[in-house]
């Protein structure tokens, strides 16, 4: 009875941004269900197999001893207790530190200009609602973290896709955006280093799109969850670029630069009318993050060490990946940031199956070596592989890199 009560209403009030009556009822297997169930047929067919998940988005270690420490003295603390609202003016204070220390932008003022976040997924979710009403428009790179455009359609808004293509080094070129279209822009979400491709922005680039935001009324998110892997020179901000702070923000997460995926904390900095409308979305929407873990927070941003440390395990490991793939008739370069890499997907295997798709590809490569990746389709057919596969120590790395590599070896792959 309760069942159908539900079927016979509840069903029907569901909002038209998540799909209204057919809520839950859409039959298409979206890309991350095919892997899973790819994943599972695999393992079901080979079992005690181990399976080499190069698909995964998040870092395989713990955080490092001294951030972990500082929580649990932090935690312990009564004045940590409670409500942390819109953040506590020491994590605000450590982030503008930081950002002169790793990336030489100076004078962000940590009283207005910068605010923390539950991670940076929240705020990309938040942004849109401070600035999108119904019929505006954000221009989002892609392929790509799609947060940002999915809440700017649940704000009534739409979405300009710019294709990042190799040819163009994965910048989106600005100049090809019809008049129409920038017309009703508000937004531009860019996101360097990139994911999924790895690349990495130039000041040129950042230089153009302050120009190009400036001159079309456009703010600027650059979405900085991997800015400080960098695999060559020294990390790169928006905000270092003159007049960015001018146009736009910038989002740095603790996720992916200190193994605090799980931790939940990230900080927006720049634009003080952009910082300022996110504190007053963010403020009608969560109640801060744990002060205790905003401290560990602290001790992080003041250890950018850590970084580098975690920085030299995924440069060697994907230098090891890159050779593995070249080796099997990929072409893969080094990338310039991030923990990925982003290959061209085959056409086929020789006098085997064919792939019309990055999607097929993937497929196979779970069902028939037990290697999982994750297919991009939207601006050409690609694969990411991920340098954050499980491995415990440098022994067992070699050991995961030389299994990968036999599993993709004596496969005659067409291009
Ligand atoms: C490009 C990009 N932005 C943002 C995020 C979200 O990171 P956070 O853990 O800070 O929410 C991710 C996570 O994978 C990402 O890849």
């Amino acid at each position: 009875m309760r069942e159908e009560l539900a079927e016979t209403y509840i069903q029907r009030l569901f909002a038209g941004r998540i799909g209204g009556s057919t809520y839950g009822k859409d039959t298409k297997i979206y890309k991350f269900e095919k892997i899973k169930r790819a994943k599972r047929a695999a393992l079901a067919a080979n079992p005690g197999v181990e399976i080499i998940d190069l698909g995964v988005g998040e870092p395989d270690e713990m955080a490092f001893p001294g951030v972990v420490k500082s929580l649990q003295q932090e935690c312990a603390r009564p004045e940590n207790r409670g409500y942390a609202d819109n953040g506590i003016q020491e994590y605000k204070d450590a982030a503008a530190a930081y950002m002169k220390k790793v990336y030489g932008v100076k004078g962000i003022d940590p009283a207005c200009e910068v605010l923390h976040s539950i991670g940076s997924k929240p705020a990309l979710a938040m942004l849109p609602y401070a600035f999108i009403d119904p019929g505006d428009v954000s221009l989002v790179t892609v392929p790509g973290y799609p947060i940002l455009a999915t809440h700017t359609k649940y704000a009534g808004g739409l979405v300009y896709h710019l294709p990042l293509e190799e040819k163009n080094g994965f910048l989106p070129r600005l100049d090809r955006i019809p008049a129409k279209v920038l017309k009703k822009a508000k937004l531009l979400y860019i996101n360097y280093p990139n994911n999924p491709t790895g690349a990495v922005a130039t000041k040129k680039f950042f230089a153009e799109v302050v120009e190009f935001a400036k001159a079309n009324k456009i703010v600027v998110v650059q979405d900085a969850a991997y800015a400080a892997l960098v695999h060559k020179g020294r990390p790169l901000s928006f905000l270092s670029v003159p007049g960015a702070r001018e146009v736009g923000v910038e989002i740095h997460s603790m996720s992916k630069a200190f193994n605090m995926t799980g931790w939940r904390l990230a900080f927006i900095a720049g634009n003080e009318r952009v910082v300022s409308a996110f504190g007053h979305i963010k403020d009608n929407s969560d109640s801060g993050q744990f002060k205790a873990i905003q401290k560990a927070g602290c001790h992080a941003l003041a250890h950018p060490e850590i970084t580098d440390a975690i920085g030299t395990k995924y440069k060697r490991r994907l230098s090891g990946l890159v050779k593995i793939l070249n080796s099997a008739g990929f072409k893969a370069k080094m990338p310039g940031g991030s923990f990925y890499l982003y290959v061209r997907a085959p056409k086929g295997v020789k006098g085997g199956p064919r792939f019309n798709s990055a999607e097929e590809f993937s497929e196979y490569l779970i069902r028939e070596k037990l290697i999982s990746t994750v297919p991009w389709d939207d601006a050409g057919a690609y694969v990411r592989l991920s340098a954050t596969f499980e491995a415990k120590g440098e022994r067992d790395e070699a050991r995961v890199l030389a299994e990968i590599n036999r599993r993709l070896g004596g496969m005659d792959l067409v291009f």
